[in-house]
């Protein structure tokens, strides 16, 4: 059985950060944030805004664009690092806000590998024939876990949803051609929030300390992040049996553009013909980042029905994985 995406849709929050307005916020200048990340503004949620909020936009436009409603659904699976609450799950909010009153709904928790877990797992439930239609979620409030005081990670992250619709492909189209995910717990330090949990509930003290934000080891990530990509990307092409110039576009996990650069070099793919990225307008929105370039490459007309696409992406755990897809 193929599995395939029968539906995409995604959300962004209308209030815009640039680097001019963060250069008013911490020591820094357009010209760092540019030359060492390459984003240059990033969307920022209302007040008040709550991640299911801005899941629910992204998920009713999936809906419509597979062209069911939420009834037919019978499974959510949202991946989030910045969950409504701690209990109960984000996706059972966004089950209510949509009206999905037939599906079972759960959240996943891989940072921003987040939508290839999520969509790896739906997968595999319609493959054994449990589920029909499957609803992927990925949404983001990064803002409330970030310090506003550390420049070092400000700078880089936004808000952002997006979700698709999966079900048996109808076609011929092969959909889900393969994933592979990867974890390794050795990593569990580099990006982090340490508080909140049951190891470390929140208390004046830490709050105080600004240790219920996101705290990152931003080069030792770096590091990590491109071998990483690079060989779980081969990985995922040669378990579809899909050689490297046949993919139209990698569409990787958008958090740094001397990462997708450095990507783009080990696979011999060239960046401007073979990569999309939204990067610069959007930063990174962690599980959300690969739907979001995904739909504006497909606004942009620059992807058709037929299309190969490598996904690859890497996160907090650490984890890190990919996905080859005919769309
Ligand atoms: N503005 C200005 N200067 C800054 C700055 C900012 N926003 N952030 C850091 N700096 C400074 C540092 O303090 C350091 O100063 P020093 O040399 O006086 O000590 C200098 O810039 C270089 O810092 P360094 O950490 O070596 O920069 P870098 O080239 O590694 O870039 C990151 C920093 C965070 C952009 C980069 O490490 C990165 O992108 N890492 C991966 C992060 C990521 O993608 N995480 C999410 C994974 S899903």
């Amino acid at each position: 059985m193929n599995v395939a995406i029968q539906g995409l849709g995604t959300y962004l929050p209308e209030r815009i950060l640039t680097n001019h307005d963060l250069e008013a916020m911490v020591e820094t200048s357009d010209e760092w944030i540019t030359t060492r990340t390459g984003i240059k503004e990033r969307h920022i949620a209302a007040e008040g805004e709550t991640a299911s909020d801005m899941a629910a936009k992204a998920a009713n436009i999936a809906l419509e664009n597979a062209g069911i409603t939420a009834e037919d659904v019978d499974l959510i699976v949202l991946g989030t690092i910045t969950p409504d609450q701690q209990l109960p799950a984000t996706a059972c909010f966004v089950q209510e806000k949509i009206g999905a009153k037939n599906a079972f709904a759960f959240d996943v928790q891989a940072a921003c590998t987040g939508f290839i877990y999520a969509t790896s797992i739906a997968e595999q439930y319609i493959k054994a024939g449990t589920v029909k239609t499957a609803l992927v979620v990925n949404t983001e409030k990064l803002s409330a876990v970030t310090n506003w005081e550390d420049r070092e990670t400000c700078v880089l992250f936004g808000d952002g949803a997006s979700a698709v619709v999966l079900q048996e492909a109808t076609g011929d189209e092969k959909g889900i051609m393969s994933s592979i995910l990867k974890s390794d717990g050795k990593y569990t330090d580099l990006l982090r929030i340490e508080t909140g949990g049951s190891n470390e509930p929140v208390t004046a003290e830490n709050v105080g300390e600004n240790r219920h934000k996101m705290m990152m080891s931003g080069r030792e990530v770096f590091k990590l992040a491109v071998g990483s990509m690079v060989s779980v990307g081969k990985e995922a092409l040669e378990a579809a049996g899909v050689d490297v110039n046949e993919i139209k576009y990698v569409i990787p996990h958008q958090a740094n553009m001397r990462i997708i650069s450095s990507i783009s070099s080990k696979l011999k793919l060239d960046l401007d013909e073979h990569f999309y990225n939204n990067l610069p307008r959007v930063g990174n929105t962690s599980s959300a980042s690969i739907l979001l370039a995904l739909a504006e490459a497909i606004e942009a007309g620059k992807i058709e029905k037929g299309d190969k696409l490598l996904f690859v992406a890497f996160g907090g755990g650490l984890t890190w994985g990919a996905m080859v897809v005919e769309i």
